[in-house]
């Protein structure tokens, strides 16, 4: 079983990889506990510290990426803001141009936007205690494009921890659809930590529902689920067809 440790480099691998591949690639790329570790390891690649990478590797060359937040909230204060996270923990820490660092509470048509960068090459998802992927909060339609939504409680509650209070943390975001993330060519699903087990067995290995935004994945064309938790599991083009 993989450790936390390990399961991040693994993210962190995937997503230096892809730049590597193509340098001008587009990610769209999650906030939350889970990915913390993955931007660590991404800073510290971005820096030349690779003891894992080939030695003969240069740091993660950022100039010409484009990153794209999954989400963000309505009425917070820049602190709390998912770009002020990601900034402060990832992009800060790379050579990544102050305009490739884009966020859907700063577009008009953020999947117009994806669309004219090429689309997403490459989207890695947390997942909330209730099958969320992004602000996609059960009962999601399947057809949704980049939206304002109502925050469930239970991600409220979740969420808190960066706040003063519940009563602090926003009722309403905007995040990437479902079909945002369905566009992406490649998707990576992290989970971390015994308390996802349920909701990740659940979204994986249970029918797909509108109860559990997550399970839409299924059907995608490439999506792998990784945890330090026991469970992994892919979805390819063939298996989606099956
Ligand atoms: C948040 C974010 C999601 C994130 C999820 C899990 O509300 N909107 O993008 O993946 O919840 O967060 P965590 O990794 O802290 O469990």
């Amino acid at each position: 079983m993989e450790s936390y440790e390990q399961l991040s480099r693994r993210v962190a691998r995937a997503i230096a990889d892809q730049i590597r591949l193509k340098p001008n690639t587009c990610l769209g790329l999650p906030t939350g506990h889970t990915p913390l570790l993955t931007y660590k390891i991404l800073a510290n690649w971005s820096h030349g510290g690779e003891e894992d990478l080939d030695r003969d590797a240069p740091p993660i060359d950022w100039s010409g990426v484009l990153c794209f937040a999954l989400d963000e909230y309505h009425d917070v204060q820049p602190k709390n803001s998912f770009q002020a996270f990601i900034e402060e923990h990832l992009f800060d820490q790379t050579n990544l141009p102050l305009p490739n660092r884009l966020n859907p509470g700063q577009s008009d048509d953020y999947d117009e936007l994806i669309a004219s960068c090429g689309g997403l090459d490459l989207t890695v998802l947390g997942i909330g205690g209730n099958g969320h992927i992004a602000f996609n909060e059960p009962g999601t339609a399947l057809a949704s494009w980049t939206h304002c939504t109502w925050l469930a409680e239970s991600t409220r509650v979740a969420n808190q921890e960066a706040f003063v209070s519940l009563d602090n943390v926003p009722v309403t975001g905007v995040t990437m659809g479902l079909q945002t993330i369905f566009a992406s060519r490649r998707v990576i699903l992290m989970a971390s930590g015994e308390k996802k087990r349920s909701i990740v067995e659940r979204a994986f290995n249970g029918e797909i529902s509108a109860d559990v935004p997550a399970s839409y994945l299924q059907n995608h064309g490439l999506v792998d689920v990784w945890t330090d938790f026991g469970f992994e599991k892919s979805f390819a083009a063939q298996s989606a067809q099956e």
